[in-house]
């Protein structure tokens, strides 16, 4: 199926072939960027980006993207919108359809993202919710291909607070044929529906997805590791979390329980010596600047097929 005019919203809405296709995609726009190829696909278009959230890597490759395939990006914070007087999610996604190609944005709640996508006639790509992390997701399997030259039957084991990257893990992922686990502590372990849909997906793809509670059986036999903060943006900090999710932090003594060529991969921001030790994100292991560098493709590819 075309993924012209479509949301890009979670990853479970999209069969494999999809993904294959953005990644495919990624992969081509990232060499011709590098060998100096024009790739001017979006000449004249405009994407709206509504921000409801901080952000450095989302904000900056969606405006340099949408620039580099000759288009515009326009970058709209709540606070200046009359959103925050009162305007509702419909009428603004009404509006920026009549002007502008497609709208990217960056969300607490997962439903305002729904509703925005519901009463927007061009496509709806997810910067970002309280429940899924899409893009991200696309550029780490990206990646991951770059690294290891596949991803079918790779493990992936992601460690600490669950969280919207670890839930668009168990989807992406798992769709593209590689095997999760999630280890965090009871208490901070998946979404229980978010679960369901990902084992449905894993069953459906004949891969393997776990959930466990002890960081060193989560990395066993891993080809990446894969951490996040254990605060979210928008959530409390508390002194109860942080004590439960100290023993999942990435460190050295982690990471060698895993395979001897594990990649060591974070969304960032990172927050050194919390969730990852700063030995091992500036590490041999380490391949988070490849990721935040992905972000730029795999989004061009996304806004290239969509609109
Ligand atoms: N990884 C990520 O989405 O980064 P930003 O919050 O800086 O956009
Ligand atoms: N889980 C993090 C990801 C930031 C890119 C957050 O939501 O703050």
């Amino acid at each position: 199926m075309s993924l012209k005019g479509r949301d890009f919203i979670d990853l479970y809405n999209f069969e494999r072939q999809d993904l294959r296709t953005i990644l495919n995609t990624a992969h081509d726009l990232k060499n011709k960027l590098k060998g100096g190829k024009p790739h001017e696909l979006l000449k004249g278009k405009s994407l709206a980006m509504i921000f409801m959230k901080a952000s450095t890597r989302t904000r900056v490759s969606f405006e340099v993207g949408m620039t580099q395939l000759g288009g515009h990006a326009l970058y709209l914070e709540q606070g200046g919108m009359q959103l925050a007087r009162g305007e509702t999610i419909a009428d603004t996604a009404r509006v920026l359809s009549r002007y502008c190609d497609a709208i990217m944005a960056r969300v607490f709640a997962h439903s305002d993202i729904i509703e925005l996508a519901k009463y927007a006639s061009v496509p709806v790509i997810n910067g970002l919710t309280d429940s899924s992390h899409p893009c991200q997701i696309m550029a780490d399997l990206m990646t991951i291909e770059e690294h290891k030259g596949k991803l079918e039957g790779l493990k992936i084991a992601y460690v600490g607070d669950s969280n919207n990257v670890s839930n668009s893990i168990m989807e992406g992922c798992t769709i593209l044929g590689m095997n999760v686990t999630i280890g965090s502590p009871k208490g901070y372990t998946p979404n229980k529906e978010i679960t369901k849909r990902a084992m449905d997906l894993s069953q459906n793809h004949r891969t393997i997805l776990q959930i466990v509670n002890n960081p060193i059986d989560a990395v066993k036999n891993a080809d990446v590791i894969y951490t996040d903060t254990f605060f979210s943006m928008g959530q409390e900090r508390t002194k109860e979390k942080e004590t439960a999710l100290m023993p999942f932090q990435v460190n050295s003594r982690l990471v060698e329980g895993a395979k001897k060529d594990v990649i060591v991969m974070h969304c960032l921001p990172a927050h050194r010596d919390e969730e990852i030790t700063g030995e091992i994100l500036d590490g041999a292991h380490s391949v988070v600047f490849d990721q935040a560098e992905n972000r730029l493709h795999a989004q061009k590819a996304i806004l290239a097929l969509t609109i």
